[in-house]
């Protein structure tokens, strides 16, 4: 069995036996796999389960976020792209009209990111850091999303100075926020206040801040939109 979600394009529930549901996408490149993720097919259709253990936005929708800014043709900044586990679920939903700049320090994951932009089509591996946003600025375009995951102590920094840049107007400023490597000592409920003050002080409306939880404890999603 399975259906649209009724409020996010491109995103599917796959219901598997009585009680388990899958968030789950159709693959825009039927036959290649961009990790180790289950495929299952239906009507001819291929679909991959987007699992909330390995993917934090797929954790975020499962908790209840109300606006999934990553939408059939979207343009997004992606920051810490790493393999592109995430970006290959968001590759599916943004389809052929949508595109995604995947910045990512690390050379060593990049080379399995390449493998999986080889076949998408619709990403563009960029080997930088996100801290030099200015750097990038002939490749990347402005662009409707900016999602940060680069877990660095200066992450909610990095989110702001790209966005700044980047993000158009009414665009989203998404961010999985690692509370420890910001701050062990303080609780996590604690820095993500802070990380939303920081984000709010910089001129973006904080939309909601889902705190992933039994996915993934050290985590939370904080949705922001440029005004
Ligand atoms: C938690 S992993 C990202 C996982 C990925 N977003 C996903 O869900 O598939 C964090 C990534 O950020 C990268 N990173 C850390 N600092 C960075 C920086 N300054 N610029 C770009 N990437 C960075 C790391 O190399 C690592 O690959």
């Amino acid at each position: 069995m399975i259906r649209k979600d009724a409020k996010f394009p491109g995103v599917f529930w796959v219901q598997m036996g009585r009680k388990r549901r899958n968030l789950a996408t159709k693959n825009l490149v039927p036959g290649f796999k961009s990790y180790d993720e289950w495929i299952i097919r239906v009507k001819g259709e291929e679909y991959r389960i987007w699992s909330p253990e390995r993917s934090k936005p797929a954790a975020a929708i499962l908790k209840g976020l109300k606006d999934f800014p990553i939408r059939p043709g979207s343009k997004i900044l992606y920051l810490g792209i790493a393999s592109g586990t995430t970006a290959s679920h968001f590759s599916d939903i943004i389809g052929r009209e949508g595109l995604i700049f995947g910045v990512e320090v690390s050379e060593r994951v990049m080379r399995d990111l390449i493998n999986v932009s080889a076949a998408r089509k619709n990403i563009v591996p960029i080997l930088v850091s996100a801290r030099s946003p200015d750097s990038y600025t002939n490749v990347v375009s402005a662009v409707d999303v900016v999602y940060a995951d680069v877990a660095q102590p200066d992450q909610v920094d990095i989110l702001i100075k790209n966005c700044n840049i980047y993000l158009k107007k009414g665009g989203y400023a998404m961010i999985a926020v690692k509370a420890s490597s910001i701050d062990v000592t303080k609780p996590p409920r604690e820095v993500y206040r802070i990380a939303e003050a920081q984000i709010r002080d910089a001129g973006y409306k904080i939309i909601q801040t889902v705190d992933l939880s039994p996915f993934d404890r050290k985590h939370a999603v904080i949705l922001a939109r440029r005004s």
